[in-house]
């Protein structure tokens, strides 16, 4: 099966691309700088020769480059599996942010997996079949101290992907909203935090790979996940 994943060059993005691969599928990556992502793709072609590995840099806050991704996804045909995974976590509260941070936001957090997707759905629902899953969080549930723009934009990815799921019950294609609360990765580096207090990207990866293979039938709409001693 064809796995499309965003932001693909670290962090739960990565560990998702792997436990695909490990499991026999093939891949096509992106994320906006290209230094990293082709490192990540070295790796997991090194680790899994036996499956295709593709991936090319682009810049999917801007609508153009998120639908120029799709398209070139497309070159092998409708994917099996999209994880609309790129996003950045800006901290702030709305009466202090900068000018410009809330549209920025959105751009990475909502609109890059709208106009992906958009791009995507016309071939997916020929198929009758596929797996979409949104990179939502906790911030998508529930307001927090300088949650500010970043926590919007994800309660907007939450509406965005609780739509898609409506629309897309008839066209057999499954929509996962997954909903992580703090996961050690590169946005979390520059923090003083214990790894071990919070989640494993893995984890995240793990969870993903396991309601991507139930039966056609059934459809995991929700996957809430926290730390074992709560949120931070
Ligand atoms: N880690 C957590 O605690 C946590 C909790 C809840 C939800 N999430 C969500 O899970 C997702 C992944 O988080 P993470 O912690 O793994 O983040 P991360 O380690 O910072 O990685 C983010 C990935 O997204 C890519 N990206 C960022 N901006 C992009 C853009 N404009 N175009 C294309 N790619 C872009 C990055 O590549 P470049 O650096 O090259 O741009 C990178 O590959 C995000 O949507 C995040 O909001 C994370």
């Amino acid at each position: 099966m064809n796995v499309v994943v965003t932001g693909a060059s670290k962090g739960i993005g990565k560990a998702v691309s792997e436990i695909f691969a490990a499991n026999g599928h093939n891949l096509f990556l992106s994320s906006r700088g290209e230094v990293a992502l082709y490192k990540t793709l070295e790796e997991l072609l090194n680790k899994y020769p036996e499956v295709t590995i593709k991936a090319k840099p682009f810049d999917l806050s801007i609508k153009e480059q998120a639908k120029k991704f799709g398209v070139w996804c497309l070159e092998a045909g409708a994917p099996g599996i999209l994880v609309n995974n790129a996003g950045l976590f800006e901290p702030g509260s709305v009466y202090n942010e900068p000018e410009g941070v809330l549209e920025s936001q959105l751009a990475v957090n909502l609109h890059s997996a709208y106009h992906l997707t958009r791009t995507l759905l016309p071939s997916m629902m020929k198929k009758g079949s596929g797996h979409i899953f949104n990179l939502c969080s906790i911030a998508s549930l529930d307001a927090y101290k300088n949650g500010g723009a970043y926590s919007i934009s994800k309660f907007a990815m939450y509406g965005f992907s609780k739509n898609l799921r409506e629309e897309m019950k008839p066209h057999g294609i499954k929509v996962t909203h997954v909903i992580p609360g703090a996961a050690y990765t590169d946005s979390w580096s520059s923090s003083n935090i214990d790894p071990k207090r919070i989640m494993e990207a893995n984890d995240i990866a793990k969870m993903i790979f396991a309601a991507s293979q139930l039966s056609l039938q059934a459809c995991v709409e929700e996957l809430v996940m926290r730390p074992q001693l709560g949120d931070l």
